[in-house]
């Protein structure tokens, strides 16, 4: 799908306002000066794909979005490199979950290589928007939603495809500080044959009592277990968990509720070339709570786009209370964190090809 219409901002952000959000813009409070759009329609597929100044879209009140959640996103992040040049990290991936949410939801599903090109744009157009400090990015934010207007529950005949940009320092501001967990058990997050595998909104609904309930218990993030035991640990409320053994990590196995990260799965190949066994495994939370008591557990690390690789130092749940290892930020956590941070940066060579520059 071209570009067949190009529209640029006539009041973009003066340059000194920019600097200003540059230096210090948090996490997905500021936007660029452009998006692309591209629209879907049963008759005539993917098409009228352009890039126009960033702004309100306009939406129907009986835009079926609004009332039945058919709509889908993606996370994925534009490092800017030593030489100057930008680099997105493994956009592929993310191109494909996106066609695997959408399928999950009875969307269309955007070819991988219009999801790229429609980042690409953005980024081109967008580039001085691109921080340069280290550990600073630009996130992307391609979503897609059912724009038809209508009260039958029923799938939509016309979808929006977007992509917004935001420049970010990290989802959790300041240094690496250990992060405290709540165990939701009052709460599921997502059933075996639901939607929580799909990047979905309603997921994130559905997770934000949890969330809230971890922060009334003082807690950073929400961890979710399995619905059907309660008992398996899944993920956090945005990002994938590792359990270290010494040398060994394990992550919870793809049971179909739980989010396939492209993090997590970065990390079970980069684990190999530090050095450490990886594998995929089911942990309960009662193996959490008893090899950290004897000590096998040495750390534990959450990963994701927007957050990186976070140390986890402390655990609450409605009956008992404990530390990971000593409670601060373990060697293995560092360096896997480390390892990616480099991929990403250009400091370290990119010998998977995951940076697809842009
Ligand atoms: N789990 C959830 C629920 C998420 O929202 C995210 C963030 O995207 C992740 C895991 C980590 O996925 P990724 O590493 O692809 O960003
Ligand atoms: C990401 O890491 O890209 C996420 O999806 C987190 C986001 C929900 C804030």
């Amino acid at each position: 799908v071209p570009l067949i219409e190009y529209k640029p901002a006539s009041r973009p952000l003066p340059p000194e306002q920019r600097e200003e959000v540059l230096a210090s813009p948090g996490f997905g409070h500021h936007f660029t000066d452009h998006m692309v759009t591209i629209t879907w329609t049963e008759d005539a597929g993917w098409h009228s794909a352009r890039l126009v100044p960033y702004g309100p879209l306009p939406i129907d009140p009986a835009n079926m979005t609004l009332h039945y959640a058919q709509t889908v996103f993606e996370g994925l992040k534009v490092h800017r490199r030593p030489d100057g040049g930008l680099a997105a990290f493994r956009p592929e991936e993310n191109a494909r979950r996106f066609q695997a949410s959408a399928h999950r939801m009875a969307m269309p599903e955007l070819p991988v290589e219009t999801f790229i090109s429609a980042c690409e744009a953005l980024v081109g157009q967008d580039r001085a928007w691109v921080p340069s400090r280290p550990g600073h990015s630009l996130y992307l934010r391609p979503f897609m939603f059912a724009t038809e207007p209508g009260l039958g529950v029923r799938a939509s005949r016309e979808f929006l495809f977007v992509v917004i940009a935001s420049p970010t320092d990290g989802y959790f501001a300041g240094e690496i500080r250990p992060l405290s967990v709540w165990v939701a058990e009052d709460y599921v997050r997502a059933v075996p044959g639901g939607t929580g595998a799909a990047k979905t909104g309603a997921n994130y609904a559905a997770s934000l009592m949890g969330q809230a309930q971890a922060v009334a218990q003082g807690c950073d993030q929400v961890v979710w277990l399995d619905a059907l035991e309660r008992r398996w640990v899944e993920e956090m409320g945005a990002m994938n968990l590792f359990f270290v053994y010494g040398e060994r990590i394990v992550t919870p196995e793809l049971t179909g509720s739980l989010l396939p990260g492209i993090t997590r799965a970065s990390l079970l190949t980069l684990a190999g070339d530090l050095g450490y066994e990886a594998e995929e495994a089911r942990i309960s939370l009662h193996d959490w709570r008893r090899d950290s008591a004897d000590g096998s557990l040495t750390e534990v690390f959450a990963c994701g786009t927007a957050a990186g690789v976070a140390p986890v130092g402390s655990v609450k749940t409605a009956l008992a209370q404990w530390s990971v290892g000593d409670g601060r930020p373990g060697e293995v956590t560092m360096r896997m964190g480390e390892a990616l941070r480099e991929i990403q940066s250009g400091a370290a060579a990119d010998t998977r090809g995951w940076m697809r520059e842009m």
